[in-house]
């Protein structure tokens, strides 16, 4: 298929795994996949910049990944302090406009500093939209948006009468991002991890074995075909 003739999905989400499995492949520490796949994910923001897609979303860290073994976590939250640094200077360079989601309170401060950091810096930019969720979780998500709407209907700030989906979703991390079109995850996993369960409610899903550290433009293209191929009913009976 010729990529000129292709539909490009407005928002790609993107569940990043096989870090470790690569890694062990290579008889390395699980850190040097990280390391891997953190450049990895700088590739592909040019990739699908380039390739006319506006909204890219990973998953960085789970709420749930802080149940893996100490030495493991703050090796990633060290990698994620030179990723952040880093990201400041290559968002201005590639005009990419960053924001974070996900639970900040858990985060050190200096980590929570870095965000604040870049996405002030980056927040005119008019390119890629690129959204990072870090210790980031569906349901804590949800529940933190539940406890911010209770309180503002408590408040007097909003009536419960006028809650509808839209106005729900304004109170969700992603509030003012569209929904994804297309997830793809990575490394043969075949399930959502508590990634952004709401906002993928008409998603079409791409699974891929690579590995994360092994994924390149040309697989996020494989993933457009794919998308490309399927038909989005949303309910409907589709084209006759
Ligand atoms: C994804 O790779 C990165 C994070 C969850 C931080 P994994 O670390 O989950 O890699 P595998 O699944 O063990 O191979
Ligand atoms: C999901 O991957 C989280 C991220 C990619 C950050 P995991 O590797 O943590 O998911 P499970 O444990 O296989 O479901
Ligand atoms: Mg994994």
């Amino acid at each position: 298929m010729d990529l000129s003739d292709m539909k490009i999905p407005q928002h790609v989400a993107i569940i990043m795994d096989g870090n470790g499995r690569w890694a062990k492949k290579r008889m390395m520490p699980r850190n040097m996949g990280h390391i891997q796949g953190a450049k990895t994910v700088e590739q592909i923001c040019e990739d699908a910049d380039s390739l006319g897609i506006k909204y890219l979303t990973v998953y960085a860290f789970s709420t749930e990944n802080w149940n893996r073994p100490d030495g493991e976590v703050s090796a990633i939250m060290k990698l994620l302090r030179n990723y952040l640094k880093d990201c400041i200077k290559r968002a201005n360079s590639n005009n990419m406009k960053v924001r974070v989601i996900g639970e900040r309170s858990r985060l050190s401060d200096d980590i929570r500093q870095k965000i604040e950091q870049l996405e002030e810096a980056s927040k005119n930019n008019t390119g890629l939209n690129f959204t990072i969720a870090l210790n980031y979780g569906s349901r804590d998500e949800i529940v933190r948006a539940v406890r911010r709407l209770v309180k503002d209907c408590k408040d007097g700030l909003e009536d419960m009468e006028n809650i509808t989906e839209e106005m729900f979703s304004s109170y969700l991390d992603t509030a003012g991002i569209p929904d994804p079109d297309l997830l793809i995850r990575t490394s043969g996993e075949e399930r959502l991890s508590n990634y952004l369960m709401w906002q993928l409610a008409y998603t079409e899903f791409y699974f891929s074995d690579v590995l994360w550290p092994d994924f390149d433009k040309k697989e996020l293209i494989r993933a457009i075909e794919k998308f490309n191929g399927r038909e989005r009913r949303y309910g409907g009976v589709g084209e006759e």
